[in-house]
């Protein structure tokens, strides 16, 4: 172990057990011998270590090998995992490398290294199912549609009016995933265990070596700030709750009843029992998984609200919910895009269920408005009419009853009509381009 001076026996199994981290932090392995060869090569710069030692370290921080299978249950955690093989290549010059530095400030610097490749997949994960959409959006700006309120047949919109709402909610989470990773972009490296490192190094180089845009101002925030992994989680929740809404309305418009459009054969599922059954699994799970990522980030909220500062344990049990929801989104964004490309989206039953008489009511009782009836009487009208069960016709205005014109004339900006979602679908994908561009 680190800590063995003031002890006179071991950790116990059971304690290790419980304490030690290794089975999951291993998975900050990269991050943890990329920050120890910039803290390695700022020791040398500051003339902590002789230049020779620092550059012994960062060489053979280098050539480290990964853990396997078998050292996750041998070592307490990655930064002591990391230790110990340095010290099978270096012997006691390894035990220089620790030196002003704590594991503190050590972790929250791999965490907010992982973050930041957190973010950036998700950004790009994101991007690309919003290009998907916009795309979509473009082929079916004309394709005419029920639209729901309180999931009754509403009035008429256009289909891919309908995806470029899941491509705004798509932009916004985009948006939130760039400004979190941008306030994340501090160096907590430096900050010791809680109180600042008595050596004289360049935090401000130390910070830009990582890649960071600047290090962190307060080494007691430093060292427990865990405020970029909540953001991580939230922006993620967020983004799953969009996904699953897409998902809920996907597997209605799939659905027998709706028929609105089919799934790829290649992103359903079958039934072992019925030989009928395809089945929306991937809908299904995306659903399942947004309620998971919502957990995620309660629970982190919940472990942070009453820690003390500065570092307590409680911040070990940060990184899990960070790592599986890492792995979701790298699972779930991808599914779902390959699932949009592979939509078959049925035209001709879309607008057979938008030519249902009582989506055009609402045309029926305008049109009735513009020629003089106070609306409220149209309403009046026009309702009495649908319970008699008697056509709408009867009432005049037939050219209220065209699907086509409903959806055409809700051309002011956010509206239906075909033409705004052609121009929105174009303006999307301009900026997705634009965005995509640059993250590289
Ligand atoms: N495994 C620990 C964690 O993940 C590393 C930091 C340990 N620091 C300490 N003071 N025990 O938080």
């Amino acid at each position: 172990v680190l800590w063995g001076g003031r002890f006179t026996s071991g950790p116990a199994e059971t304690l290790k057990r419980f304490n030690d981290s290794f089975v999951f932090d291993h998975e900050l392995f990269a991050e943890d011998v990329k920050g120890s060869i910039a803290w390695a090569r700022e020791l040398g710069r500051a003339g902590v270590l002789k230049a020779r030692e620092a550059s012994r370290l960062v060489a053979a921080l280098g050539q480290l090998p990964p853990p396997t299978a078998e050292d996750l249950t041998q070592h307490e955690d990655v930064h002591s995992y990391v230790e110990a093989r340095l010290f099978e290549a270096l012997g006691p010059l390894a035990g220089k490398l620790h030196t002003g530095r704590s594991r503190n400030d050590q972790v929250a610097t791999d965490l907010r290294l992982y973050l930041k490749a957190c973010f950036g997949e998700a950004v790009e994960g994101v991007l690309a199912l919003a290009a998907t959409l916009a795309r979509l959006a473009e082929r079916h700006a004309a394709t005419a549609m029920p639209g729901y309120t309180h999931a009754k047949r509403a009035v008429p919109i256009t289909f891919g009016h309908w995806c470029l709402a899941y491509v705004e909610m798509l932009l916004r989470d985009g948006g939130r995933l760039r400004a979190a990773a941008a306030r994340a972009d501090e160096c907590p490296l430096g900050s010791g265990a809680l109180a600042g490192t008595p050596l004289p190094i360049d935090r401000r180089r130390l910070a830009r070596d990582l890649g960071f845009a600047r290090p962190t101002a307060n080494s007691l925030d430093g060292v427990s700030d865990r405020d970029a992994a909540a953001e991580y989680l939230f922006a993620a929740a967020l983004l799953l709750s969009h996904l699953s809404r897409l998902a809920e309305d996907l597997i209605f418009f799939t659905s027998d009843e709706c028929g609105y459009a089919e799934l790829s054969d290649a992103m359903a599922t079958g039934s072992s029992r019925m030989p009928q059954k395809k089945n929306p699994d991937v809908l299904e799970l995306v659903r399942g998984h947004a309620g998971r990522a919502v957990g995620e980030l309660a629970g982190l909220l919940a472990l942070l609200k009453g820690l003390p500062l500065a570092y307590d344990k409680d911040l070990q049990l940060d990184k899990e919910p960070v790592f599986r929801t890492r792995q979701t989104l790298a699972a779930a964004l991808p599914a779902v895009t390959a699932l949009l490309e592979g939509l078959t989206v049925k035209a001709d039953r879309m607008l057979e269920a938008a030519s249902d008489e009582r989506l055009l009511a609402t045309e029926v009782a305008d049109a009735l408005a513009a020629s003089g009836v106070p609306f409220r009487e149209a309403h009046e009208r026009v309702g009495r009419q649908i319970a008699a069960g008697r056509p709408l016709a009867e009432l005049g205005h037939p050219e209220a009853l065209d699907v086509g014109r409903a959806v055409g004339k809700r051309k002011a900006l956010g509206g239906t009509a075909p033409a705004n979602v052609v121009r929105e679908a174009k303006r999307a994908l301009a900026r997705i381009a634009r965005l995509q561009g640059d993250g590289r």
